[in-house]
């Protein structure tokens, strides 16, 4: 999977955080049933924090959601919108570089959303990400149909199921997703 060399800027923020993007993206029938309270949760590329609110109510007070992102402005959307919904005590927030995520610890649900093609190298993400999960944890890719070819999706889930990923879920049609269990 060849990635597009193209990082979405701050700029876009309004495009992928509004009302009618969380309607159809909604975070708790997308990924309810894959977290429990309590749950350590990574948002990888979290952006402006489209989902962020969202997954914190999920876990719930003694859960904790990691925040990733390569962009410094995206992370200060992202901490901004949980301060104002009064969750920001139960998110950290993490700014990684293009070439590694750094960080070291085990989670029980990780979701890479819109993300993975702008990778420098989109399947070494998807490494990353396998080594990252929990056993018995779930992962949710999801890419964009407009940006992402069916092969490149299908590299990347090749790549998840050689990591010793079990696909668990396909759906879409604006977008590619696939859930996975470790
Ligand atoms: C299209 S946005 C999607 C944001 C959010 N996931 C959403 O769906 O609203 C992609 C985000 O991934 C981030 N990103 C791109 N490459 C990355 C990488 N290698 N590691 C972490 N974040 C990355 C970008 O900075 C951007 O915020």
């Amino acid at each position: 999977m060849s990635n597009h060399n193209h990082v979405c800027g701050v700029e876009h923020a309004k495009f992928l955080d509004n009302i009618v993007r969380r309607l159809i993206h909604h975070p708790r029938r997308l990924f309810g049933p894959y977290i429990k309270p309590g749950d350590t949760v990574l948002d990888i590329g979290c952006g402006p924090g489209t989902f962020i609110t969202g997954l914190a109510h999920i876990v719930g007070a003694h859960g904790k959601v990691i925040a990733i992102d390569l962009q410094e402005e995206m992370l200060n959307l992202a901490r901004k919108k949980a301060e104002f919904a009064g969750v920001a005590n139960r998110v950290e927030f993490h700014q990684c570089t293009p070439e590694s995520l750094g960080i070291n610890i085990q989670a029980d649900f990780i979701m890479t959303i819109y993300m993975v093609h702008e990778a420098p190298e989109p399947l070494r993400l998807v490494d990353q990400v396998g080594a990252l999960l929990k056993n018995g944890g779930y992962y949710y890719l999801s890419e964009p149909a407009f940006h992402v070819s069916k092969a490149q999706y299908r590299e990347a889930v090749d790549r998840c199921m050689k990591n010793g990923l079990t696909l668990v879920k396909q759906c879409g049609i604006v977008s590619r997703t696939a859930v996975f269990r470790k």
